[in-house]
């Protein structure tokens, strides 16, 4: 027996013709249906529509009734680093006193501090906690996460982090999809050397993370003070001889020329961006390369906004994640960054939406199975508490207005 949603105030399907993904001012449609029906069997989403033309048959499942609320696909959020060590608090109150992230990193802190805390704990104890956040995201409406390596950076670390990663999609309703990244930061023992870990993340951790298939992306990041387009570049290769897409952190810090590499290599998402330019937004018109933006970042850390609006005029399909992470953005909270992407990145809800669910789709890929409300996808979705329209959810950007949450047709 099937779930059947009825009466839903607005049905936001994001899309309706089974798009990939879609680009700028395409965005501001939401594929919306008032007073409408939905049927989830089997996992699938398996009908919908007006009530108007309801089947009879339809209302032989288990029928729930929505009146006075919204549906809409449940978030996808693209880039995490959602098993983490330990939260880095004490970092953010340096930066209360006037340290930057760059002056934090560069006297040993940040990622190299994280990656001291990730030698200390168990496979155990990392799954513990990064069950503990999955819990969290879930009930604020995150259906599909990807989950980052990157606070190893030594081969036994970086593949603890990856297997809680994948044990975290097996033990939670949440679908879930992993990213290798030990190339995060140059480990302090090889800063004399910066080859010798190129080659160790290429030689030795790459085959076996592929070994025991703990990855299904691979990231770097490209940016000032860390990896270069160069060394980018040889990474990614590395990557791509084992059928592994890639993602890249670009323009966090400057302009990186991450940009660049990410479009050479086809990148599945160049994400960041929080600086860039004109010339970088053009490269990316016309390719399959999709920017994630995450304003989370910007709040946390203080940065510039990045220029969502001029992205979206140039016809870009914009993404928008969380970055969930202990020293740059430490919460999972799509409806947040949601909030963010309206008030600072002007972006307007519908387009938000959007970004945080059939564009973050693509950016993993699984776009033909998520990210919108559509026969024969999946019923992953959210039931809000009583809501006139999508847009009081960036609005009351403190309240947690969404009720209820299903993964493959069934209720968390
Ligand atoms: O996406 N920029 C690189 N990595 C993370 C932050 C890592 C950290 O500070 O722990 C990010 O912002
Ligand atoms: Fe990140």
């Amino acid at each position: 027996m099937g779930i059947l949603l009825r009466n839903i105030r607005r049905l936001y399907q994001v899309a309706a013709g089974r798009e990939r993904c879609k680009r700028g001012r395409a965005m501001q449609d939401a594929a919306v249906i008032e007073h409408a029906w939905l049927l989830a069997e089997d996992g699938l989403v398996t009908g919908l529509g007006p009530m108007a033309h309801l089947p009879a048959d339809a209302v032989r499942h288990e029928q729930v009734d929505c009146s006075g609320r919204l549906v809409l696909p449940g978030f996808v959020d693209s880039h995490t680093h959602l098993v983490f060590p330990r939260t880095r608090e004490q970092e953010f109150v340096d930066r209360i006193r006037g340290l930057s992230y760059e002056d934090i990193a560069r006297r040993g802190g940040g990622i190299l501090n994280s990656m001291q805390h990730c030698g200390e704990m168990s496979e155990e104890q990392l799954l513990e906690d990064g069950l503990r956040r999955a819990a969290e995201i879930l009930r604020s409406g995150t259906t599909t996460v990807e989950i980052k390596s990157g606070y190893g950076l030594t081969l036994e670390s970086e593949l603890k982090l990856l297997r809680a990663a994948r044990r975290i999609g097996e033990l939670t309703p949440l679908n879930v999809r992993t990213t290798f990244l030990g190339a995060h930061a140059i480990p302090k023992a090889y800063q004399h050397d910066r080859e010798a870990y190129i080659r160790l993340v290429c030689e030795q951790m790459l085959p076996a993370v592929m070994a025991e298939n703990l990855a299904d992306f691979i990231d770097v990041f490209c940016d000032i003070g860390f990896f270069t387009p160069e060394e980018t570049e040889t990474i990614l290769r590395a990557g791509a001889a084992y059928g592994l897409p890639a993602k890249i952190h670009a323009n966090e810090l400057g302009i990186s020329g991450g940009v660049e590499v990410g479009v050479k290599m086809q990148a599945y998402s160049v994400d960041h961006l929080e600086r860039i330019g004109a010339a970088e937004i053009s490269l990316l018109r016309d390719t399959d390369t999709v920017p994630v933006l995450l304003p989370s970042v910007a709040f946390f850390l203080g940065i510039p906004y990045a220029p969502a609006r001029a992205m979206m005029e140039a016809g870009l399909p914009l993404a928008l994640a969380t970055d969930y992470n202990p020293g740059s953005s430490p919460g999972g909270s799509m409806p947040f960054v949601m909030s963010l992407a309206c008030t600072q990145l002007r972006m307007l809800p519908e387009e938000a939406l959007t970004a945080c669910t059939l564009n973050g789709a693509f950016a993993l890929r699984m776009s033909d199975r998520i990210g919108s409300l559509e026969p024969g996808k999946q019923a992953d979705l959210i039931l809000t508490h009583p809501a006139d329209s999508i847009s009081l959810l960036p609005y009351a950007y403190a309240s947690n207005l969404v009720d209820r949450v299903m993964t493959r047709g069934s209720w968390v």
